[in-house]
């Protein structure tokens, strides 16, 4: 709650604009997705050589459901295979593997991709990795208030807190979207409170090292307040006029 630290400990990405890196290239959409893939795993490599600690995704929402079946089924695909592929190396870098989000809508084969993931990695402690897949801020709040309703728990902020789906990590200081949207589209509405926001207009293929450098970099000046004055947050003659 005091001064701004340089890495942020939690970085949240909504990894936006496969589609249209395919698109400008007549490639595709999924070949976007693949591409995809290739910046994610930079992405995590380099998280954990600066210091951040958890790194939490967007790869799929409940709502992208509704895209041409052909993609919806590229990405099913895509999962498993990456998961197959990437697991080994994660392993090696220390990285700890979460699926969050309704693994109830997955077939079989993606269910258990997740699982054996989760299981292989459960032991590392460099840089946990929480893919969102299925996942809806949303479906997030409503399951977690229906699992302490079904216990006979009353609703506090403590108690959904814990029992939200990202209640192994804590709420991630740096949400980054790319694809230059300005918006939140369901992405960790409860954890993200507080949250600083990022945006840039560079899709998600093209989110290099140097990219994430830069967020970092616009992260470490911003001043968090927590609903405090910049005085309380700074000390007497210090505070910046911040909105
Ligand atoms: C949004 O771009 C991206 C997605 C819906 C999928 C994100 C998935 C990956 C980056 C691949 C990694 C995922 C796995 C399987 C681990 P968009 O398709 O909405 O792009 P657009 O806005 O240009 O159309």
């Amino acid at each position: 709650m005091s001064a701004p630290r340089a890495i942020p400990h939690h970085i949240a990405i909504v990894m936006d604009g496969n589609g249209r890196w395919a698109t400008r290239r007549y490639l595709p959409r999924v070949a976007g997705h693949k591409k995809g893939v290739d910046a994610l795993r930079n992405c995590v490599r380099h998280c954990g050589d600066v210091g951040v600690k958890v790194l939490t995704v967007f790869a799929f929402s409940s709502e992208n459901w509704n895209r041409p079946p052909e993609e919806v089924s590229g990405l099913m695909e895509l999962l498993a295979v990456a998961l197959a592929r990437e697991v080994p190396q994660l392993q090696s870098e220390g990285v700890r593997i979460h699926f969050v989000g309704d693994r109830s809508g997955l077939s079989e084969k993606v269910r258990n991709g997740l699982a054996h993931a989760e299981a292989v990695t459960a032991a590392n402690q460099r840089l946990v990795l929480n893919i969102c897949f299925n996942y809806g801020g949303r479906w997030d709040i409503a399951q977690a208030a229906a699992r302490l309703a079904a216990r006979g728990e009353a609703i506090t902020e403590l108690s959904l807190n814990r029992a939200m789906a990202l209640a192994h990590v804590p709420d991630p200081d740096l949400v980054i979207r790319t694809g230059g949207e300005m918006r939140i589209s369901n992405f960790l509405l409860w954890q993200g409170a507080y949250s600083e926001l990022y945006f840039t207009d560079k899709l998600w293929p093209e989110f290099d090292a140097a990219a994430l450098d830069a967020a970092i970099a616009d992260y470490a000046k911003r001043e968090r307040r927590f609903g405090r004055t910049s005085e309380q947050v700074t000390g007497p003659g210090h505070g910046r006029k911040v909105a």
